[in-house]
Protein backbone atom coordinates (compact mmCIF):
# COMPACT_ATOMS: atom_id res chain seq x y z
CA UNK A 1 0.00 0.00 0.00
CA UNK A 2 1.20 3.29 -1.50
CA UNK A 3 0.04 6.84 0.12
CA UNK A 4 -2.94 8.58 -2.49
CA UNK A 5 -0.90 11.00 -4.05
CA UNK A 6 2.61 9.13 -4.65
CA UNK A 7 0.47 6.33 -6.55
CA UNK A 8 -1.49 9.13 -8.66
CA UNK A 9 1.89 10.74 -9.23
CA UNK A 10 3.36 7.35 -10.35
CA UNK A 11 0.75 6.90 -12.93
CA UNK A 12 2.35 10.10 -14.28
CA UNK A 13 -0.65 11.82 -14.41
CA UNK A 14 0.76 14.70 -12.62
CA UNK A 15 3.63 15.82 -9.54
CA UNK A 16 2.77 14.63 -6.08
CA UNK A 17 2.66 18.05 -5.16
CA UNK A 18 -0.02 18.37 -7.63
CA UNK A 19 -1.74 15.39 -6.63
CA UNK A 20 -2.21 16.97 -3.23
CA UNK A 21 -3.72 19.69 -4.71
CA UNK A 22 -5.96 17.71 -6.62
CA UNK A 23 -7.17 15.65 -3.59
CA UNK A 24 -7.56 18.47 -0.84
CA UNK A 25 -9.70 20.00 -3.76
CA UNK A 26 -11.84 17.04 -4.11
CA UNK A 27 -11.44 15.78 -7.16
CA UNK A 28 -10.05 12.34 -6.42
CA UNK A 29 -12.27 9.20 -5.65
CA UNK A 30 -11.07 6.22 -4.54
CA UNK A 31 -13.26 3.02 -5.21
CA UNK A 32 -16.31 5.52 -5.27
CA UNK A 33 -16.01 6.97 -2.40
CA UNK A 34 -14.38 11.00 -2.44
CA UNK A 35 -10.75 11.64 -0.30
CA UNK A 36 -9.86 15.03 0.83
CA UNK A 37 -7.39 13.84 3.38
CA UNK A 38 -3.43 13.22 2.87
CA UNK A 39 -2.08 9.89 4.02
CA UNK A 40 -5.42 8.02 2.65
CA UNK A 41 -3.19 4.27 1.32
CA UNK A 42 -4.45 2.61 -1.40
CA UNK A 43 -2.59 -0.34 -3.86
CA UNK A 44 -2.31 -0.92 -7.32
CA UNK A 45 -5.77 -3.08 -7.27
CA UNK A 46 -8.10 0.30 -6.39
CA UNK A 47 -10.19 2.15 -8.72
CA UNK A 48 -8.75 5.75 -8.40
CA UNK A 49 -10.57 8.89 -10.51
CA UNK A 50 -9.67 12.74 -11.05
CA UNK A 51 -12.68 14.22 -11.71
CA UNK A 52 -14.54 11.55 -12.68
CA UNK A 53 -11.98 10.12 -15.27
CA UNK A 54 -10.42 6.63 -14.06
CA UNK A 55 -6.81 6.96 -14.21
CA UNK A 56 -4.58 3.75 -15.28
CA UNK A 57 -2.44 2.31 -12.65
CA UNK A 58 -1.17 -0.20 -15.17
CA UNK A 59 -0.07 0.97 -18.24
CA UNK A 60 3.06 -0.56 -19.15
CA UNK A 61 5.91 2.15 -18.74
CA UNK A 62 7.56 3.50 -21.73
CA UNK A 63 11.03 5.40 -22.50
CA UNK A 64 12.55 7.39 -25.24
CA UNK A 65 15.34 9.26 -25.73
CA UNK A 66 14.87 12.17 -27.97
CA UNK A 67 17.64 14.13 -30.02
CA UNK A 68 15.27 17.38 -29.68
CA UNK A 69 16.29 19.63 -32.65
CA UNK A 70 15.91 23.58 -32.47
CA UNK A 71 11.95 25.22 -33.31
CA UNK A 72 10.52 22.46 -31.03
CA UNK A 73 8.94 23.11 -27.83
CA UNK A 74 8.83 21.28 -24.75
CA UNK A 75 5.73 20.33 -23.60
CA UNK A 76 2.89 18.10 -23.94
CA UNK A 77 0.45 20.68 -25.85
CA UNK A 78 0.70 24.41 -26.70
CA UNK A 79 -1.91 26.27 -26.93
CA UNK A 80 -0.56 28.38 -30.25
CA UNK A 81 -0.97 24.58 -31.07
CA UNK A 82 2.93 24.35 -32.05
CA UNK A 83 4.64 20.91 -32.60
CA UNK A 84 6.09 19.88 -29.22
CA UNK A 85 8.71 17.37 -28.56
CA UNK A 86 5.58 14.89 -28.01
CA UNK A 87 4.44 15.09 -31.40
CA UNK A 88 7.64 13.52 -32.32
CA UNK A 89 7.16 10.24 -31.00
CA UNK A 90 4.67 7.62 -32.55
CA UNK A 91 3.37 6.53 -29.04
CA UNK A 92 -0.36 6.37 -28.02
CA UNK A 93 0.12 6.13 -24.74
CA UNK A 94 0.37 9.65 -22.61
CA UNK A 95 4.14 10.56 -22.52
CA UNK A 96 5.72 13.52 -21.22
CA UNK A 97 9.39 15.29 -21.42
CA UNK A 98 11.40 14.77 -18.14
CA UNK A 99 12.31 18.26 -17.94
CA UNK A 100 12.46 20.74 -20.11
CA UNK A 101 14.62 22.31 -23.06
CA UNK A 102 14.30 25.85 -24.66
CA UNK A 103 13.02 25.92 -27.98
CA UNK A 104 16.11 26.85 -29.27
CA UNK A 105 17.91 24.17 -27.72
CA UNK A 106 18.92 20.69 -29.13
CA UNK A 107 20.05 17.63 -27.66
CA UNK A 108 19.49 14.87 -24.82
CA UNK A 109 15.83 14.93 -23.84
CA UNK A 110 14.20 11.91 -22.14
CA UNK A 111 10.23 11.41 -22.49
CA UNK A 112 8.79 8.70 -21.07
CA UNK A 113 5.10 7.62 -18.91
CA UNK A 114 6.84 6.82 -15.62
CA UNK A 115 6.01 9.51 -13.43
CA UNK A 116 8.23 8.01 -10.52
CA UNK A 117 11.32 7.66 -12.22
CA UNK A 118 10.40 11.37 -13.86
CA UNK A 119 9.88 12.73 -9.92
CA UNK A 120 13.33 11.25 -9.42
CA UNK A 121 15.01 12.16 -11.99
CA UNK A 122 14.08 16.23 -11.89
CA UNK A 123 14.34 16.07 -7.42
CA UNK A 124 17.15 18.63 -7.00
CA UNK A 125 18.06 16.38 -4.30
CA UNK A 126 19.35 14.09 -6.69
CA UNK A 127 21.40 15.60 -8.37
CA UNK A 128 21.29 14.46 -11.66
CA UNK A 129 24.27 15.21 -13.92
CA UNK A 130 23.61 17.44 -16.96
CA UNK A 131 26.35 18.45 -19.73
CA UNK A 132 25.72 21.29 -21.92
CA UNK A 133 27.42 22.96 -25.06
CA UNK A 134 27.13 26.64 -25.49
CA UNK A 135 28.74 28.56 -28.10
CA UNK A 136 29.25 31.74 -26.74
CA UNK A 137 29.49 35.44 -27.78
CA UNK A 138 32.79 36.54 -26.38
CA UNK A 139 35.40 34.37 -25.34
CA UNK A 140 35.56 34.40 -21.01
CA UNK A 141 38.24 34.30 -19.12
CA UNK A 142 39.82 31.27 -17.24
CA UNK A 143 38.91 33.54 -14.23
CA UNK A 144 35.56 34.15 -15.26
CA UNK A 145 34.89 30.71 -15.76
CA UNK A 146 36.15 29.82 -12.00
CA UNK A 147 33.60 32.08 -10.73
CA UNK A 148 31.10 30.72 -12.75
CA UNK A 149 31.78 27.10 -11.46
CA UNK A 150 31.70 28.38 -7.80
CA UNK A 151 28.22 29.45 -8.03
CA UNK A 152 26.58 33.12 -9.42
CA UNK A 153 23.33 34.84 -8.84
CA UNK A 154 20.48 33.84 -11.22
CA UNK A 155 16.98 35.38 -10.40
CA UNK A 156 17.62 35.78 -6.32
CA UNK A 157 19.77 32.45 -5.52
CA UNK A 158 22.80 31.23 -6.11
CA UNK A 159 23.88 28.18 -8.09
CA UNK A 160 25.21 25.14 -6.48
CA UNK A 161 28.59 24.27 -7.95
CA UNK A 162 28.84 23.81 -11.59
CA UNK A 163 32.12 22.73 -13.91
CA UNK A 164 33.08 24.92 -16.93
CA UNK A 165 35.79 24.19 -19.71
CA UNK A 166 36.31 25.81 -22.97
CA UNK A 167 36.46 23.44 -25.66
CA UNK A 168 37.32 26.06 -28.71
CA UNK A 169 37.87 29.73 -29.25
CA UNK A 170 37.19 31.67 -32.29
CA UNK A 171 39.29 34.91 -32.21
CA UNK A 172 38.22 36.18 -35.74
CA UNK A 173 34.35 35.82 -34.87
CA UNK A 174 34.96 36.86 -30.99
CA UNK A 175 32.77 33.34 -30.12
CA UNK A 176 33.57 30.56 -27.98
CA UNK A 177 32.31 26.57 -27.23
CA UNK A 178 32.10 26.19 -23.65
CA UNK A 179 30.84 22.93 -21.96
CA UNK A 180 29.00 23.27 -18.63
CA UNK A 181 28.41 20.54 -16.37
CA UNK A 182 25.25 21.26 -13.59
CA UNK A 183 23.72 19.46 -11.47
CA UNK A 184 20.32 21.87 -11.08
CA UNK A 185 17.84 22.29 -13.66
CA UNK A 186 16.00 25.95 -13.49
CA UNK A 187 14.35 27.71 -15.80
CA UNK A 188 16.99 28.35 -18.08
CA UNK A 189 19.84 28.09 -16.18
CA UNK A 190 22.81 28.20 -18.63
CA UNK A 191 21.84 30.76 -20.15
CA UNK A 192 21.14 32.59 -17.06
CA UNK A 193 24.42 31.46 -15.65
CA UNK A 194 26.46 32.31 -18.97
CA UNK A 195 24.38 36.05 -18.93
CA UNK A 196 25.43 36.29 -15.30
CA UNK A 197 29.25 36.32 -16.00
CA UNK A 198 28.90 38.89 -19.05
CA UNK A 199 28.07 36.48 -22.24
CA UNK A 200 25.02 35.37 -24.58
CA UNK A 201 24.50 31.89 -25.01
CA UNK A 202 23.84 31.76 -29.09
CA UNK A 203 23.57 28.18 -29.26
CA UNK A 204 23.00 25.98 -26.36
CA UNK A 205 23.06 22.05 -26.84
CA UNK A 206 22.59 19.46 -23.75
CA UNK A 207 25.43 16.91 -24.83
CA UNK A 208 24.20 14.29 -21.48
CA UNK A 209 21.55 13.95 -19.25
CA UNK A 210 22.25 11.13 -16.29
CA UNK A 211 25.19 9.88 -18.93
CA UNK A 212 22.62 9.40 -21.70
CA UNK A 213 23.82 10.89 -24.92
CA UNK A 214 22.48 11.33 -28.33
CA UNK A 215 25.41 10.72 -30.81
CA UNK A 216 23.91 7.73 -32.08
CA UNK A 217 20.55 9.54 -32.93
CA UNK A 218 19.95 12.12 -35.58
CA UNK A 219 18.26 15.15 -34.98
CA UNK A 220 14.24 14.59 -34.61
CA UNK A 221 14.74 11.12 -33.77
CA UNK A 222 14.97 8.88 -30.94
CA UNK A 223 15.19 5.53 -29.68
CA UNK A 224 13.54 3.54 -26.77
CA UNK A 225 15.95 2.98 -23.95
CA UNK A 226 16.80 -0.58 -23.19
CA UNK A 227 15.80 -2.35 -19.55
CA UNK A 228 19.05 -2.22 -18.46
CA UNK A 229 19.18 1.69 -19.09
CA UNK A 230 16.02 2.15 -17.27
CA UNK A 231 17.04 0.07 -14.30
CA UNK A 232 20.42 2.50 -14.01
CA UNK A 233 18.43 5.45 -13.72
CA UNK A 234 16.43 4.28 -11.41
CA UNK A 235 20.09 3.19 -9.29
CA UNK A 236 21.35 6.65 -10.13
CA UNK A 237 18.54 8.27 -8.36
CA UNK A 238 17.48 5.43 -6.06
CA UNK A 239 20.72 4.82 -4.27
CA UNK A 240 21.09 8.31 -2.05
N1 LIG B 1 19.45 25.95 -19.72
C1 LIG B 1 18.96 26.84 -20.60
O1 LIG B 1 19.20 28.03 -20.50
N2 LIG B 1 18.18 26.37 -21.60
C2 LIG B 1 17.89 25.06 -21.77
O2 LIG B 1 17.18 24.70 -22.71
C3 LIG B 1 18.42 24.15 -20.84
C4 LIG B 1 19.20 24.62 -19.83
Amino acid sequence: MERLQKVIAQTGYCSRRKAEELIQGGHVEVNGKRITEMGVKVSFEDDITIDGNAINLKEDKVYYLLNKPRGIITSTNDEKNRKTVVDLIKETKRIYPVGRLDYDTTGVLLLTNDGELTNLLIHPSNNVEKVYIAKLKGIPTKEELIRLGKGVIIDGKKTSKSRAKIKKIDKKSNTSIVELVIHEGRNHQVKKMFQAIGYDVIKLKRESFASLTVNDIKSGEYRELSVKEVKRLYALVKQK
